[in-house]
């Protein structure tokens, strides 16, 4: 960036172009996403005011940013934060980014509790920043929570993100190897729901490298074909879910058949089926214990 005077708009022109000859996705987007991040505004203010001349210690922040993202960081790891469900959430490397299509997941148990008793447990296994959680317990008030993680980091921050929207109280952190954090004969939850690691070992190397670089590779891959959780989470889910309680689990777009083989194969699920997301690709699983 030339040593110069800047505006907000003469300064979001310049990094849009500087992004876009160096192929950063969503160049204008990123420009504006950082520039509010450094003036800690929204991008609202940026549109309110293009003529706000820049200071240096604003343009010494914003150069930092954008050296960042040149070098592939996603806007979410430079800024610190990502909303899910309309609630922001703090996220740092040790944890994946929330995706809108998770949204989905926490759609459908919303929908599948619309009649149940409210004072439902839930357990959201793999809770990474919390999202899912943290959603489901600002919708459900009288929800007991249980979220956990391998990632003593991940938890940390989850609980921050909970404590942020006031839901601490209300949901127990449990850092533990999938089931095995769920003290053993409690078949108590009437839910559960994960975003389990689903990526290949071979489809992580094709991954943007915003993704492969930058997010944990222990929140994406699942193993060689991408299935060792899910296979765990299906044969497992039972044990820990009351009768008719049911498993949502998001899992990739190509992996229906095989999810699918998984759930009818259990001898435990009376019924299953898979729900698609806003990009009309399958999405999620929904299996009710028998
Ligand atoms: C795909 S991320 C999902 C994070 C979050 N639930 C979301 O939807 O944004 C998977 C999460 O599972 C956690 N995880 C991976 N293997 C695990 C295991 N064996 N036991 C518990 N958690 C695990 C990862 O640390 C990561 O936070």
């Amino acid at each position: 960036m030339p040593e110069e005077s800047w505006t907000v708009l003469k300064l979001l022109q310049w990094t849009t172009d500087y992004f876009q000859r160096n192929n950063v996705s969503e160049p204008r987007t990123s420009a504006e996403v950082l520039l509010a991040h450094v003036l800690a505004e929204d991008r609202l203010f940026l549109y309110l005011n293009y003529d706000r001349p820049m200071e240096t210690n604003e343009l010494t922040a914003y150069r930092a940013c954008i050296k960042r993202r040149l070098g592939g960081e996603p806007n979410q790891y430079i800024t610190g934060l990502q909303e899910f469900w309309s609630l922001p959430l703090r996220v740092t490397p040790d944890v994946l980014i929330p995706r809108p299509e998770t949204e989905v997941l926490v759609a459908a148990v919303l929908e599948f509790l619309d009649k149940a008793d409210p004072n439902v447990d839930i357990l959201d296994l793999g809770t990474g920043s919390g999202a899912i959680a943290i959603a489901l317990a600002r919708e459900l008030p009288a929800a007991r929570i249980v979220a956990t993680d391998l990632s003593m980091a991940a938890l940390r921050l989850a609980q921050e993100n909970a404590k942020l929207h006031d839901v601490d109280q209300r949901i127990l952190f449990v850092r533990g190897d999938m089931f095995a954090a769920i003290p053993g004969g409690s078949q108590r939850f009437k839910v559960v729901v994960t975003n389990p690691p689903y990526v290949s070992h071979a489809e992580i190397l094709e991954l943007p490298r915003e993704i492969r670089d930058f997010e944990p590779h222990h929140a994406l891959e699942g193993g060689p074909d991408g299935l060792a959780a899910i296979r765990h989470i299906i044969a497992e889910a039972p044990t820990v879910l009351c009768q008719a309680g049911a498993l949502f689990m998001e899992m990739g777009a190509d992996q229906t058949e095989s999810v699918s083989a998984l759930a009818k194969d259990s001898q435990h699920y009376e019924d299953y089926r898979i729900i698609k997301d806003y990009s009309k690709l399958d999405r999620v699983l929904v299996a009710i214990k028998k």
